[in-house]
């Protein structure tokens, strides 16, 4: 395990490239495996968990070239089955998402992860591919990893309504609906990125979405995806951690550009305002996304509900904001921060305790009262129990504050193998 140690920055000025997006990046490596010919991907996320993507859609059958530019040819037969378990590694999209994929496989596949993804729940993606005709087994009640799918086409389409806001399982009933015998209907309360259906789209299939006042309702028709040049912008979920460093450092201004701005992603920069945060978004100068712009700010305390972010990845950034500020910060509804890569909601608590914050919980609330200024956080250490956002949370508390010793910051690689030399590049 490598131990990293984080020295308080003077000041945090300069400009960051964060990776490419990570969701588009699994999306883009599988849609074009699907696909009958060959697409290009610029801008993939370099980290490990897309670069596992990468290999098990090899495994699969897909040829990948990995350059500058990726190329991905899918067989014009389709993928097949190997007999070899498919190792996700750190990744539960990866997972989530390839258990949809293969669900219409016809043959028998195992998906394994490393010790984190083991413990995840996969009952979420197992129910809705058990009822379009896949035969899906995990471990228990939850049915963790390895989890067995036994792959048919066609599935049977059905009409589903997510039981919790989770865009995994969008993903991967959609991705399975692509061999159904008719439409299939997807129903969530909440509204969840919706990368994979406008990566569809932009590959040919038809699907649409509508508002229904309660949430919003999905219909795929079923189809092949055709191969794209796909672009991928930068990763929001990564910028984050340097727009809450630009905020609560005193001496600061950091510009995160081409980062991807679909409403579903950038909840946490209202939220950053909503507590004062200094923060302006331009059109980027380089084409996709926005370049976003954060300088020192003084923070006040707000109330964040899950929905505002609903897949909780900013969360633990926005938990050191809170510790940086005035007041008591409540976090609601957060249960789904314990079925992370670790139990972020005890993580996330952990960290803000170690910040000298007075930190308490009350059933999927918890709350963190604000030291009302980085420069008062205390010097602290921490383990990070395979989990890169808290690694990546805790090194931006470090460099704002007193610093920080990170006891396996080398998880940061399955989402951004650059985090450290841009966060020292700052400096
Ligand atoms: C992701 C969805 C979210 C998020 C994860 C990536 C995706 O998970 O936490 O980092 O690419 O679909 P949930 O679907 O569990 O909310």
């Amino acid at each position: 395990m490598s131990h990293v140690t984080i020295d308080p920055l003077a000041s945090a000025r300069g400009h960051v490239a964060v990776p490419g997006d990570k969701s588009a990046s699994h999306r883009a490596l599988i849609l074009s495996a699907l696909a009958d010919g060959e697409s290009r991907l610029h801008g993939l996320s370099p980290g490990e968990d897309v670069r596992g993507t990468a290999r098990l859609v090899s495994r699969l059958g897909a040829t990948v070239l990995d350059g500058d530019v990726g190329v991905v040819r899918g067989p014009s037969e389709g993928l097949r089955p190997t007999t070899d378990p498919l190792d996700c590694g750190n990744s539960g999209t990866t997972m989530r998402l390839l258990a949809g994929v293969v669900a219409g496989v016809p043959g028998r596949h195992t998906l394994v992860g490393d010790p984190s993804l083991m413990r995840r729940p996969m009952d979420r993606v197992a129910r809705p591919l058990r009822e379009m005709g896949a035969d899906v087994t995990g471990s228990g009640e939850r049915e963790t990893a390895p989890l067995r799918v036994i792959g048919r086409r066609p599935l049977r389409p059905i009409d589903f309504r997510v039981p919790i806001p989770s865009a995994q399982v969008k993903s991967a009933v959609l991705l399975a609906g692509l061999v159904a015998e008719g439409d299939t209907v997807i129903r969530e309360s909440v509204r969840t990125r919706t990368t994979t259906e406008d990566m569809l789209r932009i590959a040919g299939i038809r699907v649409s979405s509508e508002d229904d006042g309660a949430g919003r309702v999905v219909v795929l028709r079923p189809g092949r995806p055709r191969p794209v040049d796909w672009v991928v912008p930068g990763d929001p979920s990564q910028a984050a951690f340097f727009v809450v460093l630009g905020a609560i450092h005193p001496r600061s201004e950091i510009t995160v550009d081409s980062v991807d701005a679909s409403p579903e992603r950038t909840g946490f920069l209202d939220v950053l305002q909503r507590m004062g945060a200094d923060i302006v978004r331009h059109p980027s100068k380089s084409g996709a996304g926005v370049e976003i712009v954060a300088r020192s700010s003084t923070l006040r305390a707000t109330e964040i509900h899950s929905i505002e972010i609903p897949s909780v990845d900013e969360v633990p950034a926005l938990t050191v904001a809170a510790a940086a500020a005035a007041g008591v910060s409540a976090f609601r509804d957060m249960a789904e921060l314990r079925v992370k890569e670790s139990d972020r909601f005890a993580g996330a608590m952990d960290l803000a305790t170690r910040l000298g914050c007075r930190v308490w919980a009350d059933g999927d609330d918890f709350f963190v009262e604000g030291r009302g200024d980085a420069s008062r956080f205390a010097r602290f250490e921490i383990a990070a129990e395979l989990d890169h956002r808290m690694v990546m949370s805790a090194a931006i508390a470090g460099a704002a504050g007193a610093g920080c010793a990170i006891a396996g910051a080398e998880t940061v690689a399955s989402s951004y193998p650059r985090f450290f030399d841009d966060l020292a590049s700052l400096r």
